[in-house]
This record gives structure tokens, C-alpha cells and sequence, in this order.
């Protein structure tokens, strides 16, 4: 159940991927281990993003990642994502050490960033134009159109979308390159409640589907869990791992089973929003 802070550890439960993922994008272990990342403000005071993170996710699994504002978190998606260098420590997917961005992780923030001037198959297809794969993996582009309910859309401009419909295309445009860790920023925060939870499902579904593995940041404790094999708890800056929670409870998962609220409140209570929680 919940475990102390420092390395994620390989042995939690795992989501079979029942044969789900193909050969050529089987899902990775991502690694981080011991990084530290600070940045110089524009007053130029040292800002200690990240302390001595260690943390160990599975192939195939769906960890989650919570903590106050500023702890880190973007940093850590964006240091997996190789946007940016660690200042010490490592981070690896599988053998590889990450050293750059690669079509292998895709990363999905609150903001779809469609392009205004393409339309959605064109959007979902980008990635695909840039690595120059477009005539192999044309007929992907509508597969995936398909897998996020928007195969309708595929000729609507970004302008002519609803936020879900948008994030939906965002969603498939990363998924399109097969990526075998799918890095989520906060990817559902600017929806309302009910679109939120249709999206939850979706990317749940997605994820069965493909195996792929998933580190999502929320400030949604539900959502953690409802989505979760593993949750996080993050420190407040410099961030570090405080706490690991695994989410024991058996998929799909009910939102008002007693064990969701108990799991709720320890980690609100964990959070110290305790005293919130109860009013
Ligand atoms: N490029 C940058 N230059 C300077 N400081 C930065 C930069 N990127 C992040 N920071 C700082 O690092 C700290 C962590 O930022 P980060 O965006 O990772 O937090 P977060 O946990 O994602 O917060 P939120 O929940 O609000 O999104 C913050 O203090 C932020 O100001
Ligand atoms: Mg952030």
C-alpha cells in the first residue's frame, strides 16, 4: 500500500498488457534516479526545482504523479521528455539514457497546442510528416482518428472543436508515433467534470489497448486514483519523493466505493488538506 519515498521499486502490481503491445513499440521501464534539477530566476535567486528524485516506473504502467504547485512536477515531465538536462542524477527508458526528445515519448500538456492552420487528420498526422514515415503509417492516422471518437472530424479545424474534441486530438496525435511512454501533463485539466471523466475512460481504454507506459501529472486526487497503479506524492519545492501509494483496487474502478473514499481521504490527509477535507 503505501511505501516510502525514494525509488518506485519494480515489483508493483501491473496492468497485464495481454499481448496488446506489438514488437516494435513494446512498452519501457522509465527511470530517474537521483535528479536534481534547479533553475536561475529572472532576479537570478537559485530555484531548486527537483531534489535526489528516484523513481522507477514499469512497463505498461500508469503512475501518477501529485504535489503542491511549483514542486516539480512539469520539471520531471519535461526532464523524461528530454526538454531539458538534469543538473546531477540520471534518467534512462529501458537501456537507453535519455538525452534528447524522441517520437518514443510522446508528451501531452493541459493546452492541446494544435496547430490553428491544420486540420485535425493533419494535426494528428505532424509527427509522422517530420520523422518522414507519413506513406508507411498513412493508414494509422485514421485508425487512431477512430480510437478517439473524431473520424468525423477529421477535415474540422482546431477553432471548430470543443476542448475535449481538441485534447482528444492531442491525445492521438502523441499516440500516432507509438510511443512507448506517453508523458501527461495535466492533459484533461481544463475540462468540465463530466467530459473529464468520459476522457479518464478514454485514455484507460488507450492504455489497455496499447500497453503504452504512462506518467501523468494531476491536482485531481480522484483522478489519480481512479486511473493509477501507482501514485506519488511529491514534497513541496525542491520536490522529492515523499510517499508512493499503490492503488490496489480492482478495475474498473468505483468512485464512491468506500475503499476510493478511504484512499481519498488518507491521501488528502497525506497532502494536509485534512483538516479541508473534513470542512
Ligand atoms: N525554465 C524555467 N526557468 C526558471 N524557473 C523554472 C523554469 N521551469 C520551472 N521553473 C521553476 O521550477 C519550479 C518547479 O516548476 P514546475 O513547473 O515543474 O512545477 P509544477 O509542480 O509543475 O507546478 P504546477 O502544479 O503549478 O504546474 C517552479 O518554482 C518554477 O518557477
Ligand atoms: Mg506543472
Amino acid at each position: 500500500m503505501v511505501s516510502g519515498g525514494g525509488s518506485g521499486g519494480g515489483d508493483a502490481a501491473v496492468e497485464p498488457t495481454s499481448g496488446a503491445a506489438i514488437a516494435s513499440d513494446l512498452p519501457a521501464w522509465v527511470r530517474a534516479e537521483n535528479v536534481c534539477k534547479r533553475f536561475i530566476s529572472p532576479d537570478n535567486a537559485e530555484v531548486h526545482a527537483l531534489e535526489d528524485v528516484s523513481l522507477v516506473l514499469s512497463p505498461g504502467e500508469m503512475v501518477s504523479l501529485v504535489g503542491p504547485s511549483g514542486c516539480g512536477k512539469s520539471t520531471l515531465l519535461r526532464l523524461v521528455a528530454g526538454l531539458d538536462a538534469p543538473d546531477a542524477g540520471e534518467l534512462w527508458v529501458g537501456s537507453e539514457p535519455i538525452g534528447g526528445p524522441s517520437a518514443e515519448r510522446g508528451l501531452v500538456f493541459q493546452d492541446p497546442n494544435l496547430f490553428p492552420w491544420l486540420t485535425v487528420r493533419r494535426n494528428v498526422q505532424a509527427g509522422l510528416v517530420a520523422r518522414g514515415v507519413l506513406r508507411e503509417q498513412r493508414h494509422e492516422v485514421d485508425e487512431f482518428l477512430k480510437l478517439v471518437g473524431l473520424e468525423a472530424f477529421a477535415n474540422s479545424y482546431p477553432h471548430q472543436l470543443s476542448g475535449g474534441m481538441a485534447q482528444r486530438v492531442a491525445l492521438a496525435r502523441a499516440l500516432v508515433n507509438h510511443p512507448k511512454v506517453l508523458l501527461l501533463d495535466e492533459p484533461l485539466g481544463a475540462l468540465d467534470a463530466f467530459t473529464r471523466m468520459r476522457m479518464q475512460d478514454e485514455v484507460l481504454r488507450l492504455w489497455r489497448a496499447r500497453g503504452t507506459t504512462m506518467l501523468l501529472v494531476t491536482h485531481d486526487i480522484d483522478e489519480a486514483i481512479y486511473m493509477s497503479d501507482r501514485i506519488v506524492i511529491m514534497t513541496p519545492r525542491p520536490g522529492r519523493v515523499e510517499r508512493i501509494i499503490e492503488v490496489d483496487l480492482p478495475r474498473p474502478r468505483e468512485r464512491n466505493a468506500p475503499e476510493f473514499l478511504a484512499m481519498r481521504a488518507r491521501i488528502l490527509e497525506l497532502l494536509h488538506f485534512a483538516g479541508a477535507a473534513k470542512g
